[in-house]
Parts: structure tokens; C-alpha cells; sequence
């Protein structure tokens, strides 16, 4: 029988074990192949560390967060500098493509960000059979319109949004946000419009911090006694500081309005999928299956326009997928009255 890998790298998101389920039922029951899971992503390939995957080993993960496989950003192809700062390749391809053979592998499927994608991509032009499964909480693969894990995290960012709402109207404070995301502001447009968010700030829209204070003035001046500021992780701030708590001192320190502070952190990424991740995490398993049995590798499954594809890893590794600063969603905000600092640029 054929004989597969899989593995997942990277930050992780829900989800995970979802797609690794996805994968590994369809290989097994409608293949007849053989599943081997690797542990803690690309460092499973280099070291030969994996598991053996029976059927009933995915049963009962499909809801559960995290993977039963463990992550890590382990970068094989990461130049590193020894002492007399000289540039070295490592061998830890070699060890891969070692493990590859030795094991008599037919295909791994690499579950990750655009990170994992351009190191799938690597190892295709080494020869290997891979293929990718575009997972993160951050929205920005490059080659799909949407990554499992990202409507998850819109969901708790979304719910943190909403008891904000609730302390902020007490206390009438204006309340800050930070949500992540990297370089993209995908999460902190989505779980700010669904929060009802009054000022946004996105990395891909350069803010001014006067704009940001007259919009709170505006709304105090209107009888509006608090202020939700959703701000993405990846907005430009000084970096020995939060992107929070840079906005929240600017404010305090311009309006005189009380200011407070949260930073979600690792809680955007903790926990159960939702339904929908659920879904979209098993369909693109399940299409990876079929990929390996149709022999299409060098591609990484994505959904585009609402259908499933693929792409090849060519065309994504390393490229983010940001939020166009004409995205239909921001002009409809813009309309609303939401601001998102950049009205007196
Ligand atoms: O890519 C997912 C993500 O959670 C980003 O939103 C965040 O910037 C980063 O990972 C955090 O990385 P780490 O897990 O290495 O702290």
C-alpha cells in the first residue's frame, strides 16, 4: 500500500486535528493507505520521529484544539550563522529526504501557514511528494480566499469584543484591543466589525493617532460615553511595547478619557474550531487524500470562490495575503461612521 506523511508546523490554530483526521480516514478508508504522523512539524521529518496512525487513532479528535501531532517552527532551510558570521547551509534537507526514503514514503502532507508552505515548496523542488493544507488563524496564505483557524479566532476575539462592550459602558472608558494576526489585519477587520468595533486599525492602512483621538472626542461630544478600539498586533508601534499599549497612552494622553488596555494573546488560538472550521479543515484533508491518489503534488488544496483547487507551491510560499485597503467590507465600515485612523491623514 501507499504510505504517507503528515505533519503540522508552525504557530497552531483549531482545527488541526480536524484536517489531520480529514487526511488520514479518507487515506485509510476510501485508499487503503498507509498513515504516519510526524511529530512536532518539520522536526518529526529531520529527527524520524512519527507514529503510526490506525483508523481508530483519529477517531475523537475532530473537535479537540491543538494537534495530537504537536507543532514547531522548525525552519530546515533556515541559513544559520556560525561564529565568523559565514552563512552555512545545514543538512537537516538531507535528513529529511533521508527519513523520506528510509521510510519508503509516497507523499507528506505539510499542514501550516505560508512559513510551512514555502519549506513544502522546497522540499517539492528536491524531489519529494508533498503537499499543503493552508491553516492559521492570521487569514494570510497566499492562494486561498480562507485558512481553517480563522474563523475560530474571530469568534473568541469576537466574544472578548462583546464583554468589553459591557465594562466599557460601565466605566465609560475608552477600551483598547489588541487582537492578532502578524502583518495581515484579516482578524482584527473581522472581530472588529462583528464586535461593533468604533475604530479599527489595521497594518495594511497607515493610521494617525490625531485621527484615532477626534473620533473618540466626536463620540463623546455625540453622548456616546465609551470607545471599543480593535488594534491588529502588526499596526506600526514602538516594538518594546505592545501595539495596545502605544494607542492606549497616546489616547489617554490627547483626550484626558480613561483608557484601558487588553492584549488577547494566545487565547485567539486556544481551544475547540468552530463548526465551520470544523467543515473546512475536513474538506481540505479529505481533498488532500484524493490529490495524492490523483498524483497531484507540489500543490497546496484551497478554496477559491467557494470551491475547492489547487494551487501550486510555486505561487504561494512566502507571498501574505493581506486585506486589500479597498475591501468592500472596510468602504461598507467607512460608511457606518467606523474609523479607521486614517480619516485626517
Ligand atoms: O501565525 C499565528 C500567530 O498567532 C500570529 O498571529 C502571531 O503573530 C504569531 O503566531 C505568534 O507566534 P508564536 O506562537 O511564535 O509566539
Amino acid at each position: 500500500p501507499r504510505r504517507i506523511g503528515i505533519l503540522t508546523a508552525g504557530g497552531d490554530c483549531p482545527g488541526l486535528n480536524a484536517a489531520i483526521r480529514g487526511v488520514g480516514k479518507t487515506a485509510i478508508v476510501e485508499y487503503g493507505m498507509e498513515v504516519y504522523g510526524f511529530n512536532a512539524g518539520y522536526l518529526g521529518l529531520i529527527n524520524k520521529d512519527y507514529i503510526v496512525l490506525k483508523e481508530s487513532q483519529l477517531s475523537g479528535i475532530l473537535t479537540v484544539g491543538g494537534t495530537i501531532l504537536g507543532t514547531s517552527r522548525e525552519k530546515p532551510y533556515k541559513i544559520v550563522k556560525n561564529g565568523s558570521s559565514e552563512a552555512e547551509k545545514t543538512d537537516k534537507p538531507e535528513m529529511i529526504k533521508q527519513t523520506y526514503t528510509d521510510l519508503e514514503l509516497d507523499c507528506v502532507v505539510c499542514i501550516g501557514g505560508n512559513g510551512t508552505m514555502k519549506t513544502a515548496h522546497m522540499l517539492a523542488k528536491e524531489g519529494l511528494n508533498v503537499i499543503g493544507i493552508p491553516k492559521t488563524i492570521d487569514n494570510d496564505v497566499w492562494g486561498t480566499d480562507v485558512t481553517f483557524g480563522f474563523e475560530s479566532a474571530v469568534q473568541i476575539a469576537t466574544d472578548a469584543i462583546d464583554r468589553l462592550h459591557t465594562t466599557a459602558n460601565s466605566h465609560q472608558r475608552v477600551m483598547i484591543i489588541e487582537v492578532m494576526g502578524h502583518h495581515a489585519g484579516w482578524l482584527a477587520l473581522y472581530s472588529g466589525m462583528a464586535g461593533g468595533g468604533d475604530i479599527i486599525l489595521l497594518p495594511e492602512l497607515p493610521y494617525n493617532i490625531r485621527s484615532v483621538c477626534k473620533k473618540i472626542e466626536k463620540r463623546y461630544e455625540e453622548k456616546k460615553p465609551y470607545s471599543i478600539v480593535v488594534v491588529a498586533e502588526g499596526i506600526d508601534h514602538p516594538k518594546n511595547r505592545s501595539a495596545a499599549s502605544h494607542i492606549a497612552e497616546a489616547i489617554e494622553t490627547y483626550t484626558e478619557i480613561e483608557t484601558r488596555k487588553t492584549v488577547l494573546g494566545y487565547i485567539q488560538r486556544g481551544g475547540s474550531p468552530t463548526p465551520m472550521d470544523r467543515i473546512l479543515a475536513t474538506r481540505y484533508g479529505a481533498f488532500a487524500a484524493q490529490c495524492i491518489a490523483e498524483g497531484c503534488f507540489g500543490t497546496m488544496v484551497a478554496m477559491r470562490q467557494n470551491e475547492l483547487t489547487t494551487v501550486p507551491l510555486s505561487e504561494v510560499g512566502g507571498k501574505l495575503r493581506l486585506v486589500d485597503t479597498d475591501d468592500p467590507l472596510i468602504q461598507k465600515a467607512r460608511k457606518m461612521g467606523v474609523s479607521f485612523g486614517d480619516e485626517y491623514l
